[in-house]
């Protein structure tokens, strides 16, 4: 007999924390149409309107013509294309680390780091929220997972340095560098001097600030000014600010030659196709020759927060494009979510398990590609949802 699965489904929904997909006509932009419905879309990652760019999908087709469309086989075997070799050079250069390695998503280039460099009995160190995928690694790598407080670096050196180093045991520090469900930045600087004293590596998944901060859009080790000594590890995704898909890993010469050696899910799949390579060159170039993206995106962010600081508005300590709005119970916030919805725009309700439990929020994500009216139009309507039940 197989279990029921009814019964699970049917809970989720009378806690109001069942899922479903809307299904988007079109291109990643602010205006959407969705499940045939015109809308204003403040919850998309793609941060500077690249996903869409003229130059993006010339370059995508222009990609295509040169290698077809599927990348036939592993990077190992013979998928791997001037193209994604390019790029690696490229990622390299813009990171400032001596190399880069290609994975096809970013949820795979996590497993792979944490399955290639961790033993069963290793220790490794997570913030309490990081990324669903930085989770999952611990598990597939085996090691012993200690979940240190969120952002919380005295919390860190306390554990550390309640466990003895072992001879032969790896230590491992990993944190999203923005956090993707609150949009603040973990304290890396700290981290990076903890993992200097304690020996362990360090690790940080870069997803939400590669392209977003930093003077080049280098992400959030450019801002804070941390080299390759000092964050060994940096994993960044092609999928969000990059506007295309996939995701990398840069850092020393022997880290990437590691990962090449032993990263199962490098090794075991299919190379991401070198049209996207040849996109993701291009959305680069832009990245660092329009720097005015960044500043719209920045000032964008100010009037949404000072906007909702009117509107009394609960939000998080972030400075980044990730603004959510803490409402509380789940309920609630599936209630704002569908409000604004009638109203055409379409803001996420996030809840537990992602976000912890009384902690649901909106959560709103602003791109280079809205305008301060558009921004004005959802403050209004947020308005108009304060006070409310
Ligand atoms: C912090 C973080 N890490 C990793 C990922 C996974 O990246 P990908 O979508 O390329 O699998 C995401 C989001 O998807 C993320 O937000």
């Amino acid at each position: 007999m197989t279990r029921d699965l009814k019964a699970p489904l049917q809970a989720l929904r009378n806690e109001h924390r069942y899922r479903s997909r809307r299904i988007l006509e079109g291109p990643q932009q602010p205006e959407q149409v969705i499940d045939g419905r015109p809308v204003l879309a403040f919850c998309s990652n793609d941060y500077l309107g690249l996903a869409n760019h003229p130059r993006v999908i010339q370059a995508f087709r222009q990609g295509v013509e040169a290698y077809g469309v599927g990348a036939g086989a592993a990077h190992l075997v013979n998928g791997h294309t001037r193209a994604h070799h390019a790029l690696e050079d490229e990622l390299a250069a813009f990171t400032g680390r001596d190399r880069a390695l290609l994975f096809s998503t970013g949820y795979m280039a996590n497993l792979g780091v944490a399955q290639a460099l961790l033993r069963r009995g290793d220790r490794l160190f997570e913030d309490r929220l990081n990324h669903a995928s930085l989770i999952d690694a611990a598990m597939i790598s085996g090691a012993r997972l200690s979940r240190y407080h969120h952002a919380d670096a005295g919390d860190l050196a306390r554990r550390l340095g309640k466990t003895a180093r072992e001879e032969d045991r790896e230590t491992f520090i990993s944190t999203d560098a923005v956090f993707s469900m609150d949009g603040n930045l973990a304290p890396l600087e700290a981290l990076a001097s903890l993992a200097d004293t304690h020996g362990c590596w360090l690790m940080a998944d870069d997803a939400h600030g590669i392209g977003v901060l930093g003077e080049r859009g280098a992400g959030t080790l450019e801002h804070l000014g941390l080299s390759q000594d000092q964050v060994p590890i940096l994993m960044g995704t092609l999928g969000k600010a990059l506007g295309t898909s996939g995701a990398f890993v840069a850092g020393p010469e022997d880290l990437i030659e590691t990962l090449i050696q032993s990263a199962r899910t490098y090794i075991y799949t299919t190379a991401m196709p070198a049209a996207v390579a040849e996109a993701t060159r291009a959305s680069l170039r832009i990245v660092q020759q329009e720097p005015e993206r960044r500043g719209h995106l920045r000032d964008l962010v100010v009037q949404f927060r000072e906007g909702s600081g009117q509107l009394g508005l609960e939000l998080m300590e972030s400075t980044t494009p990730i603004q959510p709005i803490v409402v509380g119970a789940s309920e609630r916030a599936v209630q704002w979510s569908d409000s604004l919805l009638q109203q055409g725009f379409l803001v996420p309700a996030i809840r537990p398990p992602t976000v912890p439990q009384g902690r649901a929020r909106l959560r709103v994500t602003l791109s280079a590609t809205h305008s301060r009216a558009q921004v004005d139009g959802l403050l209004q309507a947020l308005g108009g949802l304060v006070g409310k039940p």
